[in-house]
């Protein structure tokens, strides 16, 4: 990605009731902060070496013929991809939002970040939303912001293998060793790799220098990024086939991997933990630079934010417990790292990345730690997740492992004093592994655990004006657990 057009984001931020006692301990942090240190290179050099050359965008309209793939015909049917992108996908929508009264509301807080340009026209908001160069000379005659997060986004930019895909040579490659080096070479992105894939969705999902939902377009109005892989791939309208049928024999994700929901969590885990940690390094030692994509530090977004916004009602017993923390300590963001040793403990026999993490958390949380130490850490994080991300794929579970796994979500130490994140992880988790482990047709006893899941489901969804309730969520978690008996 083409890193020129970074818009700093300048901190807006100015001090109410709610949270002023953090906010001062963290500015006091703030002075304490030391000048960048040389392992933050670690994390941004890959980055930049990824895009050797810098490929043209082609467009959507380029894909969208109907000989290619706009043949009209069911959602999901081969060369009905554009189809199915365009009436199902919120994907082609992502463009259009950028014109509703909440963005208009963001830009218009947001004006110094934004340069006062309209949300639909500035590259803080369109890198994300409906993304491609912003040099002319980049882009395709036809290339067309308002197709939103466009084919390119996902599959790469399309100028150089947009006619050499079309090919029987083309075809006849797969996606192996020499052949994918040479499809990834023209720019092409290997969706069909679960880790690649993932890596595609956190550059928006979770952010990257550069594309980044931080604490001022939060409190500006933009909807907080919680991103969980296996729940959003599930989400996602499929213009593609998970199982071969008879007139299409080729074998697809659900063919080649038996316990292909497990994996999609646990890749999705491990590559979204190392984007959070990636972008908590790039934040940390950037900040107050000018190198570019400057941030503020410490950025309240690694934050929990619970920590700073406690409900301000009388003594709410539930919101005081719901943290499971007296109100005003400091903890970290966990949304993204909190259920990651276990995804890691399953897939591989590497653990070495599991205490790097809570050592990053641990690092953040305590308010006399400087940026340098935090981004050496998170340095440490990012490179060890980054080894096991590609090795994660080639591990396959077995399904007593799996059932093993189900057991050890389901029990946490101190459920009681959970987070909601940590909560909602723990249910995202349990429902891809019962996806795996569920027989066909399901069992009386699959059908106990599925109903028991959805009453927790219930219970971590965030509901305007109700508190989580941890102690209710733990007795609803417990007999879970039971019924995996
Ligand atoms: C790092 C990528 C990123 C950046 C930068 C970003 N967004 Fe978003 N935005 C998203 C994602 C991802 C979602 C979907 C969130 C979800 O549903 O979980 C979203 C959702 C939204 C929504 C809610 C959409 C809906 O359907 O209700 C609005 C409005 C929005 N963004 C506007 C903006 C504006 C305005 C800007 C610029 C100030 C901006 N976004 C910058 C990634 C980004
Ligand atoms: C949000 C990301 C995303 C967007 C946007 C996207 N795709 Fe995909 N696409 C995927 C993923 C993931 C797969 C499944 C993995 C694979 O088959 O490579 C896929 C699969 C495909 C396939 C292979 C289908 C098959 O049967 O094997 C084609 C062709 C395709 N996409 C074309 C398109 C076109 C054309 C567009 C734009 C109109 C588009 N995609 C937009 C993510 C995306
Ligand atoms: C270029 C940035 C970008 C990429 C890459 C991207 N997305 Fe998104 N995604 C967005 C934005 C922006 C929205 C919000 C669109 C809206 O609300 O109109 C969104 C919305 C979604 C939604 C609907 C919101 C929800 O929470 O249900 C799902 C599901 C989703 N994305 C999944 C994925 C998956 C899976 C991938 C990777 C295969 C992916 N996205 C890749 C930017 C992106
Ligand atoms: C270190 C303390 C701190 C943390 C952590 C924190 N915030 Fe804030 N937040 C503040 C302060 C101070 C303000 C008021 C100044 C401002 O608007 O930026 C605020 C403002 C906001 C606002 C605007 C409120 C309004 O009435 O306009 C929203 C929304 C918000 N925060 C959401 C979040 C979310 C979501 C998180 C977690 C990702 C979070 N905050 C984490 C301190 C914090």
């Amino acid at each position: 990605m083409n890193r020129d057009h970074v818009r700093p984001l300048i901190a807006v931020l100015g001090l109410t009731a709610v949270g002023w006692s953090i906010a001062m301990l963290i500015s006091t942090r703030a002075a304490a902060q030391q000048p960048r240190p040389a392992a933050v290179s670690q994390v941004t050099a890959p980055a930049t070496q990824a895009v050797p050359t810098p490929h043209t965008w082609v467009g959507v309209s380029s894909c969208a013929a109907t000989s290619c793939h706009g043949r009209t015909a069911p959602a999901g049917s081969v060369a009905a991809e554009y189809t199915t992108f365009i009436t199902r996908d919120p994907h082609a929508r992502a463009y259009e939002v950028l014109f509703n009264p909440a963005s208009v509301r963001m830009a218009s807080l947001l004006r110094e970040p934004m340069r006062g340009k309209p949300a639909h026209e500035s590259p803080v908001c369109l890198d994300c939303h409906a993304p491609g160069p912003h040099e002319p000379a980049r882009r395709g005659r036809d290339f067309d912001r308002s197709f939103g997060v466009g084919c390119e986004a996902c599959h790469g930019p399309a100028g150089d293998w947009l006619n050499p895909h079309t090919t029987a040579a083309w075809q006849a490659r797969g996606w192996q060793g020499a052949d994918e080096e040479f499809k990834t070479g023209l720019g092409m992105i290997a969706t069909k790799d679960v880790a690649l894939r993932a890596a595609a969705c956190v550059k928006c999902h979770v952010g990257e220098p550069g594309r980044d939902v931080n604490h001022d377009l939060i409190a500006a109005g933009h909807p907080r990024l919680t991103f969980e892989f296996s729940s959003h791939h599930a989400r996602l309208p499929k213009h593609w086939r998970e199982r071969r049928i008879a007139s299409d024999p080729r074998p697809r994700d659900r063919d080649i991997h038996p316990d292909w929901d497990l994996r999609v969590w646990a890749v999705g885990q491990i590559v979204s933990a190392r984007a959070a940690c990636e972008l908590i390094a790039v934040r940390a030692a950037t900040a107050g630079s000018d190198t570019g994509h400057q941030h503020v530090w410490p950025e309240f977004a690694d934050f929990d934010c619970a920590a700073c916004h406690q409900p301000v009602r009388p003594p709410a017993l539930g919101a005081r417990v719901e943290f499971g923390k007296t109100s005003g300590e400091l903890l970290a963001n966990d949304w993204y790292v909190g259920v990651v040793p276990l995804a890691i403990s399953h897939f591989s026999r590497d653990q070495s990345a599991s205490p790097l993490v809570r050592d990053l958390m641990a690092q953040l949380s305590q308010p006399d730690s400087s940026s340098a130490s935090v981004v050496e850490a998170a340095c440490k994080a990012v490179v060890k997740l980054k080894s096991l991300e590609r090795r994660s794929v080639t591990t396959a579970l077995d399904m007593p492992a799996a059932k093993r796994l189900l057991r050890e979500l389901a029990s946490p130490p101190d459920a009681s004093a959970i987070t909601r994140d940590r909560a909602a992880q723990i249910v995202l988790a349990l429902q891809a592994v019962q996806r795996t482990v569920r027989e066909q047709p399901p069992t009386p006893a699959d059908v106990l655990i599925e109903q028991r899941l959805r009453e927790l489901s219930v219970t971590t969804t965030i509901t305007p004006g109700v508190p989580f309730q941890p102690i209710a969520f733990a007795s609803q978690l417990k007999r879970l657990c039971e019924s995996l008996d």
